[in-house]
């Protein structure tokens, strides 16, 4: 093992966690210095003169522009700002009617953040399992239905984009609402339409390490719906319907208006960021084929993966993943304990073994990184260290 790489497991009811700090980084995780070189300072701090010369610190033009373009992006006639991922879905499924009692349904093998935003409201998570295309398994969606489940929420999960044509036709059978989950999938896509657009409403996650991002959390929810629209302007800005006037309870989790000019410096480029990764992504794929100790995600011709991160199968994972830590190249796991096993999640009540393809998952997945500053040479270099690995 090189000296610069300690990596490290934990073994939690025999799930392992593996932690690795690498000093000589070959392939990054973070794009970060990269997209906020100094090239873009001049442009943003000038911006920012501007807002901070005018005193229109909340809401504002900067703020109405982002919301704007964004729903211009995703061909929808509305997008709100809000202050995070988290709180688009919290508050799209409150503008909706969720709420204490009501069952919301959503995917066993999703990030903390979609079930703790159902939690907040006072609703219970009902988790369903994945398939292999790291999507909710729609027969599990169906079967889970009762007469307290108020709302589905399908997550995109690593960009990959759920079967929307079958959730949607089991909302209208069963009269439920769809926030979809589209945190890790901005500008992907079902046949012809932007995730997000299929459901009542879809959020998304503008931190930082997402492909649309700001220099701290926002989020952002996108409706066709003329009167959710209102209800959700309303509710992200504590229920004011006027300076004067409150409609309804609701919150303060407005997009700051410093973010939203970062958001407006970088909107036009969601589709070449999109197609960066997603162009990318196949590729590196391609290049993955013949190596029979990888098994790779099922990917749908209907639909456009937009490559959170690039995420397969390995055998001997965690030996892959000290392999490739020792040689530079960022890797991680997502997520190496399924939710319903973590400590915290136990109040939900469910078993070990009750999802045992998210279980499956979280012992055998490793996650590559996969951005939009990702090369041809970046892929090469991952492809060779993988294959020297197992040829070893
Ligand atoms: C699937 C998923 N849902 C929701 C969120 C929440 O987004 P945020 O961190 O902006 O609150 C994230 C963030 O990583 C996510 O990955």
């Amino acid at each position: 093992m090189s000296e610069a790489v300690a990596v490290k497991f934990r073994e939690v009811n025999g799930f392992t966690i593996p932690f690795c700090k690498i000093d000589e980084v070959k392939v990054p995780w973070s794009y970060l210095p990269e997209q906020f070189n100094e090239k873009c300072f001049e442009p943003i701090f000038a911006e920012m003169k501007k807002l901070v010369q005018s005193g229109d610190y909340t809401l504002g033009k900067y703020l109405t522009e982002f919301e704007t373009r964004f729903a211009q992006q995703l061909k929808v006639k509305h997008a709100i700002g809000v202050n995070s991922g988290t709180d688009a879905l919290k508050l799209a499924l409150w503008a909706l009617g969720v709420g204490h009692g009501d069952e919301v349904i959503t995917a066993a093998n999703t990030f903390i953040a979609t079930v703790g935003a159902i939690n907040e409201l006072g609703a219970k998570p009902v988790l369903v399992d994945c398939t292999d295309d790291f999507c909710l398994d729609v027969e599990q969606v169906t079967q889970a239905i009762t007469n307290k489940t108020k709302a589905i929420i399908p997550v995109h999960l690593t960009g990959k984009v759920a079967n929307m044509k079958q959730i949607m036709e089991i909302a209208k059978h069963y009269n439920l609402a769809v926030v979809e989950d589209a945190c890790q999938c901005m500008y992907g896509k079902f046949e012809d339409k932007h995730t997000g657009t299929y459901g009542n409403a879809g959020a998304f996650s503008l931190h930082p390490l997402k492909a649309l991002n700001v220099w701290g959390d926002g989020g952002v929810i996108i409706t066709n719906d003329d009167d959710l629209n209102q209800k959700l302007r309303s509710i992200r800005n504590h229920g004011l319907i006027n300076r004067d006037e409150i409609g309804m309870f609701g919150v303060n989790s407005r997009l700051d208006t410093l973010h939203a000019i970062i958001g407006n410096w970088l909107v036009d480029s969601l589709p070449q960021i999109s197609n960066a990764r997603t162009t990318m992504g196949n590729y590196f794929l391609e290049c993955l084929k013949g190596i029979p100790q990888i098994k790779l995600p099922i990917s749908h011709a209907d639909r456009t993966h937009v490559f959170h991160l690039f995420i397969m199968f390995a055998e001997r994972r965690d030996e892959l993943y000290t392999y490739c830590s020792e040689r530079g190249i960022e890797v991680k796991v997502h997520y190496p304990i399924p939710l319903y096993q973590q400590q915290g999640l136990q109040v939900l009540g469910y078993k070990p073994g009750d999802f045992p393809v998210t279980d499956r998952h979280a012992k055998s997945m490793i996650s590559f990184p996969l951005h939009q500053y990702i090369t041809k040479e970046h892929v090469h270099y991952m492809v060779n260290v993988i294959k020297e690995f197992y040829e070893n």
